[in-house]
């Protein structure tokens, strides 16, 4: 896929704030057609306002979705299905850390909006996906992976049960790494390609739930929005990964991931479980 992306629609996740809404102002630069799924018209409608007054580009849309919801991911996409657009690049970007509870079906809330959302999402859109050949399907995990040293199945059907939610974080961000694996190994043969990444530390939104004054010191040492895009954006387009499926990549450049986030076993136990949850 070429960096002129005029012709190509590419469907994100939480692109209304943060690294997602730096990485719609990039593509809708180099001409993308760019679908933001977000859950809050309010806070969207603005922002694509923004990218379209500072791109000239005209084509950026709204879809509402909520990932904590998996009756609102199957709303989103049979509407998305039926509007007839294809999907040429799906980011799943949108993502929360350090919240906790539970969705609207029971599930832990990091995993369930971090990745059991995505997984729906992702499975409901993949024949439109598969339409476009060799189309690109990209999960924002996190350097946080590493810190998931077991999956407690039990766990995931339950409350957030830390005191931060950051292990449970941190476990949502093992499975985004894990679903790009395992989807890499259902598509071998069709030409779309599955990559995960860390975007960096990045100064955004993430870190609402931390207090105030620890907040604003730590924002001081992360890196822009804008920086934090660039690994999203090298997976979305740099011509020398297209043959390159599953991986994980880190500052634009492959890095080997998480022993656990390597276990074959574990991807598809995963894969398993995500799929009976989501029937
Ligand atoms: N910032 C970092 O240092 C860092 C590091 C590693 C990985 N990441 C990953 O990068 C991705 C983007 O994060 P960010 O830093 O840009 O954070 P952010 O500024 O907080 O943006 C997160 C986005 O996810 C959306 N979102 C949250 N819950 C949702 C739900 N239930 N349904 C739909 N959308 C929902 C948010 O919508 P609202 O605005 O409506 O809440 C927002 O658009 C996340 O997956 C995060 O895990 C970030």
């Amino acid at each position: 896929m070429s960096k002129d992306l005029h012709g190509k629609t590419v469907l994100i996740t939480g692109a209304n704030t943060g690294i997602g809404r730096a990485t719609a102002y990039d593509l809708a630069l180099r001409g993308a057609e760019i679908v933001m799924a977000c859950r809050s018209e309010e806070k969207t409608l603005p922002v694509i306002e923004a990218i379209k007054n500072g791109t000239g580009n005209a084509k950026i849309f709204f879809e509402a979705l909520d990932l904590s919801s998996l009756a609102s991911v199957r709303e989103t996409a049979t509407r998305y299905l039926a509007s007839g657009r294809p999907i040429h690049v799906l980011i799943n970007n949108a993502g929360l850390a350090g919240s906790k509870g539970q969705t609207k079906e029971g599930f832990e809330l990091a995993f369930g909006v971090n990745h059991l959302g995505h997984f729906l999402w992702t499975n409901l859109l993949l024949d439109r996906i598969k339409e476009s050949g060799d189309a690109r399907i990209i999960n924002v995990a996190s350097m946080a992976h590493y810190k998931a040293k077991v999956i407690d199945w039990n766990a995931l059907t339950k409350p957030s049960k830390s005191k931060t939610g950051l292990p449970e974080y941190e476990v949502s961000k093992l499975a985004n790494v894990l679903h790009a694996k395992a989807l890499a190994k259902r598509l071998e043969g069709t030409g779309i390609t599955t990559y995960s990444l860390h975007p960096g530390v990045v100064a955004s939104d993430v870190w609402r739930s931390v207090p105030a004054p620890i907040r604003w010191v730590i924002k001081k040492f992360m890196i822009s929005a804008e920086d934090g895009a660039a690994t999203t954006l090298h997976c979305v387009s740099h011509a020398n990964i297209a043959g390159e499926t599953g991986l994980y990549y880190d500052k634009c450049m492959k890095k080997k991931p998480s022993k656990l986030a390597l276990d074959e076993t574990l991807a598809e136990q995963l894969w398993q479980r995500s799929e009976a949850w989501t029937n």
